[in-house]
């Protein structure tokens, strides 16, 4: 269709990268790329931290769950969803930050993904690769002891950045039509979306994998919502302001 459109549709996540540094240049043009997204009531709620430290990443990998690739990708940056810029602004002007806000949480963490999602298109078309590392969320304490992220913030994701040193298939995605409805939400497409999708994910996995990995997407889903997910989140965010009320 473009360039822009074949970029975006050639995404898939990195997770071995060669030795090459990345020079900071690209990685600010890349950060400064994330802060062009839209963002919410221009409230600019994204801190994104840089881990140079070799330890620190070592920590950070341990943390994700023994993820390597948190500590020899290129660079590593922790986005951070952030209410404290704002508290402050708005304490400066002689407000009081109303801490706690369900509406102030779901903002900060919709521009943190925004945001991160242009750095990660800013740094494909750069012949970089990328990837989300959720995995720091096992840990969300101690990432943020590490990092000393204040009251306010709490860190979303990792990012690992690289030159590539691999070349993974594209993993499938559901069908167009059981993603795209129209006017109303129409239940009667989930299933035969969900069975084609079963298919064709299970014959990439086996392709991937020469045959070792014999999965579909429902079974995965089963293992992931079927089951309690990081259930010390809810206490975590409260002890960092984010009550939720
Ligand atoms: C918010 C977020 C967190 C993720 N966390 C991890 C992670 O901790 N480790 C990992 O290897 N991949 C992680 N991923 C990558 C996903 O597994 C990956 O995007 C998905 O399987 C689709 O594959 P693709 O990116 O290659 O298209 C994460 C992706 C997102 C968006």
């Amino acid at each position: 269709m473009n360039d822009v459109i074949e970029l975006l549709q050639s995404h898939r996540s990195i997770r071995k990268f060669s030795d090459k540094d990345i020079d900071q240049e690209t990685i600010n043009a890349i950060v400064a790329s994330g802060q062009a997204a839209a963002t919410s009531s221009n409230v600019q709620a994204t801190t994104v931290i840089q881990v140079n430290s070799a330890s620190d990443r070592d920590q950070l990998a341990a943390f994700a769950g023994g993820q390597k690739y948190v500590s020899t990708a290129g660079a590593f940056l922790v986005f951070c969803a952030d209410l404290k810029r704002s508290a402050q602004a708005c304490d400066s002007q002689g407000g009081e930050f109303t801490q706690g806000m369900t509406e102030h949480f779901i903002i900060a963490t919709v521009d943190v993904a925004l945001f991160a999602q242009n750095c990660a298109i800013a740094a494909e078309s750069l012949g970089l690769g990328i990837c989300y590392i959720g995995g720091l969320r096992n840990k969300p304490a101690e990432v943020s002891e590490l990092l000393k992220l204040p009251e306010n913030v709490y860190p979303v994701f990792g990012f690992c950045i690289g030159y590539p040193e691999q070349d993974p298939e594209i993993k499938p995605r559901l069908p167009l039509s059981s993603v795209l409805m129209q006017d109303v939400y129409t239940e009667n497409v989930l299933q035969p979306g969900i069975d084609a999708y079963d298919e064709h994910i299970r014959a990439y996995y086996r392709s991937r994998t020469g045959g070792k990995k014999d999965s579909c997407w429902s079974e995965e889903m089963r293992a992931l919502v079927g089951k309690e997910s990081r259930p010390h989140m809810r206490e975590f965010l409260n002890s960092k302001g984010f009550t939720m009320l």
